[in-house]
C-alpha cells in the first residue's frame, strides 16, 4: 500500500515539481479533487469571473448554427468536461433529430457523476474518468464506422498549456480524429490586466481556497504536513508570456514533509509554487495554433461583454 502510494502518478508529480531547482511547480490537474471541483464550480458564479458566462452565452446563442455546420451523424466527446453544464445547449440542439451519445472525459469523478445525472435525460452519457488523451483514445476506439466526432474543449482550458505544448496537444487530438471531425475550442482572449487580476483573485477568497486546497489535498492523500496558513494565494500577470499565473507563496522559511512522496522540502520566505498558468489569446494566435496542429478554422463566435471566443475547427 505504502509503496504503491510512493509510486502513484500524484506522488511522482509532486516530487518532480517540488524538487525543481528554479521555480517550484505543481500540475494544475491535481487542483480538481472533489473539494477543488466544487470550488471551481463556485468560481464560475463569481461576478469577477466572466469567462464561464461568456462561454455559456456563445454556446447558448450559436448551438443551432454550430450543429448546422456539421454532418448529422455526430458523436460528442468533451475534454475536461467538468459537470458539462454548458454542453446542455449543444446536446439539446442535437436531441430532436439524433440519438445522442456523449463522452465527458475528466479526472474528477465528482464532476462526472454530476454531469451524468444532469445530462442523462438528453441521450447516452458515457463518462470516462481519465486524462484527456487517454479519454480521446478510448473514444476513437469505440466510434462506429460512419460517425463524425465533435470534440469539445471549452472554458479556455487550452490556456493551461504553454504555447508549444498547446500545439502538440492539439496535434495529439488531431491524430485521434478523422478528416471532417470537428473540435470546438474555447479561448479566453487578451483583455485589460486589472480585469484579469480580479477574475483570478476575487475578494471573497474563493479562488484562493481553490488554490490552497491543492496543499490540503497533498496533506490528505500523501500524508504531508503543509500548514495552509503559512501559504498565500498570489496572482501574477506575465506580460511576456501573455498569461495569468497562479502561485502559492510561503509566508516564512519552513520545512514540509510529504511522507507518501518520500520527500522533505524547504521553502524560503516569499518563495512560490506555481500551480496554474492561463494563457490569453489573440485571434491570429488561435488561427495559427489550429493550422499548425492540422485543423482549419471553420467559424469563430465572440462574446460582446467579455473577450472570449468559441472556435469551430475542422480536421483537415
Ligand atoms: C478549468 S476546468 C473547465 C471545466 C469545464 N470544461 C468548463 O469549461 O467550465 C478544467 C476541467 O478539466 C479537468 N482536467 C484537468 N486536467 C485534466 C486532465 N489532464 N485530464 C482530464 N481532465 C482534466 C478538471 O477536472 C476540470 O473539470
Amino acid at each position: 500500500m505504502y509503496a504503491a502510494a510512493l509510486d502513484s502518478e500524484f506522488a511522482r508529480a509532486v516530487r518532480a515539481g517540488l524538487t525543481r531547482t528554479e521555480q517550484k511547480t505543481l500540475p494544475c490537474r491535481y487542483l480538481y479533487d472533489d473539494v477543488g471541483s466544487a470550488l471551481f464550480e463556485a468560481i464560475t458564479f463569481l461576478p469577477e469571473y466572466g469567462l464561464t458566462r461568456a462561454d455559456a452565452r456563445i454556446i447558448q446563442a450559436n448551438a443551432g448554427e454550430l450543429i448546422e455546420c456539421l454532418p448529422d451523424n455526430l458523436l460528442v466527446a468533451e475534454l475536461g468536461s467538468g459537470t458539462g453544464a454548458k454542453t446542455r445547449a449543444i446536446l439539446e440542439a442535437l436531441h430532436p433529430c439524433q440519438d445522442v451519445v456523449y463522452y465527458p472525459i475528466d479526472v474528477s469523478a465528482a464532476s462526472l457523476a454530476k454531469c451524468k445525472q444532469e445530462l442523462g435525460s438528453l441521450g447516452a452519457v458515457v463518462p470516462l474518468e481519465t486524462s484527456y488523451l487517454e479519454g480521446m483514445r478510448q473514444v476513437a476506439e469505440r466510434r462506429a464506422p460512419g460517425k463524425t466526432l465533435l470534440v469539445l474543449f471549452l472554458g479556455s482550458t487550452i490556456g493551461n498549456f504553454d504555447p508549444e505544448a498547446a500545439i502538440d496537444f492539439l496535434y495529439a487530438i488531431r491524430l485521434c480524429l478523422q478528416e471532417g471531425d470537428a473540435l470546438l475550442l474555447g479561448t479566453d482572449m487578451v483583455k485589460p490586466v486589472d480585469q484579469l487580476m480580479a477574475a483570478y483573485d476575487d475578494p471573497a477568497g474563493v479562488t484562493a481556497a481553490f488554490n490552497l486546497n491543492l496543499l490540503a489535498r497533498i496533506n490528505r492523500e500523501l500524508a504531508a504536513d503543509f500548514d495552509l496558513r503559512q501559504f498565500e494565494h498570489v496572482i501574477r500577470y506575465n506580460g511576456d508570456e501573455q498569461r495569468i499565473e497562479m502561485h502559492l507563496r510561503s509566508r516564512q522559511y519552513q520545512i514540509v514533509s510529504i511522507r507518501r512522496a518520500d520527500l522533505i522540502v524547504d521553502f524560503a520566505p516569499n518563495e512560490t509554487i506555481r500551480t496554474e498558468v492561463c494563457h490569453k489569446f489573440r485571434s491570429e494566435q488561435v488561427c495559427r495554433m489550429a493550422r499548425v496542429a492540422g485543423f482549419q478554422m471553420e467559424a469563430q463566435w465572440l462574446d460582446e461583454e467579455w473577450a472570449f471566443a468559441e472556435n469551430l475547427l475542422v480536421a483537415r
